[in-house]
C-alpha cells in the first residue's frame, strides 16, 4: 500500500480507482486533510469523464507505484479518413455515444472563445466543497460548485429545508428550523394538480429569496449555469410529489420572462433521487404546453448538458414520431413546429438524426414512408413518457392574456 509520504503530485496524471472499481486517468487537483480521519484526501478530475464523477479520493485510491502518467495518445483520426455521409453518420454515433457516457469534449475540439471561457469557467469551479445535502428525506451526493456564501460553501455538508430552501451548516440548526417553518409548499401560485403532483408558477420578482435558493441548490447539479441572485427577469415553474405532509420538491424548470431568443426554458432540473423516472421529460413537456398556450415556438437555453440533450432529444422524437405515426400526405418541418412549438431547428436536427430529412432544390424536406416510422417507432429511441401532461389539469394563461383579460372585466 502507499504510504503517506509517497504522495501524489498535484496537477498531474495518475491511475485512480472510481467508485466501481475501475481504474481510469485522472487529475489530481487538490488537497485536504479529511477532518474525521486526519489522513490526506485528494480532489481528482477523471480525463474522460464529466465533471460531476470528480470527487475526494483517499490514497489508497491512486496508483502511486506507477507514478505520474504521461497524457494519454489523443484518439486516432478514425473521421478524417471518412468521407460524406459515413462521416456525418459516424459523427452522429460519436455524439450519441458521447452524450449518453458523459463524455467532455476537449478544449481542441471548441473554437477558441468557447475553450477560454471553458478554461476560466473551470478554474473557477473546479472544486465542490460541499460533497452533500441532506434535504427532507434524502442524503444526495452533489456534483458540481455552487457559489453559497463563503462559511455555507466549505462545509462537507449542507443541510436544506425542502420546504422554504433555506440552507444550514448545522445538523442542530436544521432540526430546529424543521420545527419551526411553516412552510409546506413552495410560494406562488399552483397552475396544476393531478394526483399526488403539482406544479407552482412563481415569479422571480415576488419570491427572490426562495427563488435564489432554487439556483444555489440547482448549480450543484448543473455545470453551467450563471443566474443565481438576479432572478427577477424569470418565471419559475416547480414541480412537487404532494403527500399529507406536504408537497415534497422534485425538480423545477426557470423560463425567462422576455426572452429574444425564444427561449422557453433557461434551467431545468430534477433531483437526483428522482431522476430516470419521467420527471424530467414531463417538465420538458410542461414547458411546450406553456408555449402552445401562448402561441409561439420555443427552445431550451444553450448549452445543453449531456443529460439535458439526451432528454430533450428524447422528448423530441417521441412528439415527432406520434405526429407522423398519424399523417398522411405532405408535413413540413414548419407545420411539426407550429403544432408541437418545438423549434424548427430542433424538428429539424431531430428529423436529421432519424434520417428522415433529404436536402432538395434547396430546402429541407421530410422524406418518410409509413413503414420507416414504425420502424424507428419499435426502436430504442422512441420511448413513450412514463408521465404525461394532462392540459385538462392546466389551470394558465399567458401573462399578456391575463393582462388583456383582466382589462376587459
Ligand atoms: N444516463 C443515461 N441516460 C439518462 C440519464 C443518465 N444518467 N438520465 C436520464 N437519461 C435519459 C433517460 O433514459 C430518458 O431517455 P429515454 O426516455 O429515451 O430513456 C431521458 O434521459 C429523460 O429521462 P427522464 O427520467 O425524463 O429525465 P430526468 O428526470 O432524469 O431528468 C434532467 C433529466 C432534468 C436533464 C436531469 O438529468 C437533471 O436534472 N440533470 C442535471 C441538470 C441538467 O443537466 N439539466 C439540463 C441542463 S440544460 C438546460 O437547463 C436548458
Ligand atoms: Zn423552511
Amino acid at each position: 500500500m502507499a504510504s503517506e509520504s509517497n504522495e501524489p503530485v498535484l496537477g498531474s496524471l495518475y491511475h485512480v480507482e472510481m467508485t466501481d472499481h475501475t481504474w481510469h486517468m485522472a487529475e489530481i487537483i487538490q488537497k485536504r486533510e479529511n477532518m474525521d480521519t486526519k489522513r490526506m484526501e485528494y480532489y481528482v478530475h477523471y480525463k474522460e469523464f464529466n465533471r460531476r464523477m470528480d470527487e475526494w479520493v483517499g490514497s489508497e485510491r491512486i496508483s502511486l507505484d506507477e507514478g505520474p502518467l504521461e497524457e494519454a495518445p489523443k484518439e486516432d483520426n478514425l473521421l478524417d479518413s471518412l468521407n460524406g455521409r459515413e462521416r456525418t453518420v459516424t459523427r452522429n454515433i460519436k455524439r450519441r455515444h458521447d452524450e449518453i457516457n458523459h463524455i467532455q469534449k476537449t478544449f481542441d475540439e471548441m473554437d477558441p472563445t468557447t475553450a477560454a471561457l471553458e478554461k476560466e469557467h473551470e478554474a473557477l469551479t473546479k472544486i465542490k466543497y460541499i460533497d452533500k445535502i441532506h434535504i427532507g428525506k434524502y442524503e444526495i451526493d452533489t456534483w458540481y460548485f455552487s457559489p453559497y456564501p463563503e462559511e455555507y460553501g466549505k462545509v462537507p455538508k449542507l443541510w436544506i429545508c425542502e420546504y422554504c430552501l433555506k440552507y444550514m451548516q448545522y445538523e442542530k440548526t436544521y432540526v430546529r428550523h424543521m420545527s419551526e417553518c411553516s412552510w409546506r409548499q413552495p410560494p406562488g401560485k399552483e397552475i396544476y394538480r393531478k394526483g399526488n403532483i403539482s406544479m407552482f408558477e412563481l415569479d422571480g420578482r415576488d419570491h427572490k429569496i426562495y427563488c435564489q435558493n432554487l439556483c444555489l441548490l440547482a448549480k450543484l447539479f448543473l455545470d453551467h449555469k450563471t443566474l443565481f441572485f438576479d432572478v427577477e427577469p424569470f418565471w419559475f415553474y416547480v414541480f412537487t410529489e404532494v403527500d399529507r405532509e406536504g408537497c415534497h420538491i422534485v425538480g423545477y424548470f426557470s423560463k425567462e420572462k422576455e426572452s429574444i431568443e425564444c427561449n422557453n426554458v433557461a434551467c431545468i432540473l430534477t433531483l437526483p433521487p428522482y431522476q430516470r423516472k419521467g420527471y424530467g421529460k414531463f417538465l420538458i413537456a410542461f414547458s411546450y404546453e406553456l408555449s402552445k398556450l401562448e402561441e409561439c415556438v420555443g427552445s431550451p437555453e444553450k448549452p445543453l448538458s449531456d443529460l439535458g440533450k439526451l432528454s430533450y432529444r428524447s422528448y423530441w422524437t417521441w412528439v415527432l414520431l406520434d405526429i407522423l405515426k398519424n399523417a398522411s400526405g405532405y408535413v413540413s418541418i414548419k407545420d411539426l413546429s407550429a403544432t408541437t412549438s418545438i423549434s424548427q431547428d430542433d424538428v429539424l436536427s431531430t428529423l436529421q438524426a432519424l434520417n428522415m430529412v433529404k436536402y432538395w432544390k434547396g430546402q429541407h424536406v421530410i422524406c418518410v414512408t409509413p413503414k420507416v416510422v414504425e420502424e424507428h417507432m419499435k426502436s430504442a429511441q422512441y420511448r413513450k413518457p412514463l408521465l404525461t401532461v394532462d392540459t385538462d389539469f392546466l389551470r394558465w394563461a399567458p401573462p399578456y392574456k391575463k393582462l388583456k383579460t383582466t382589462k376587459r372585466h
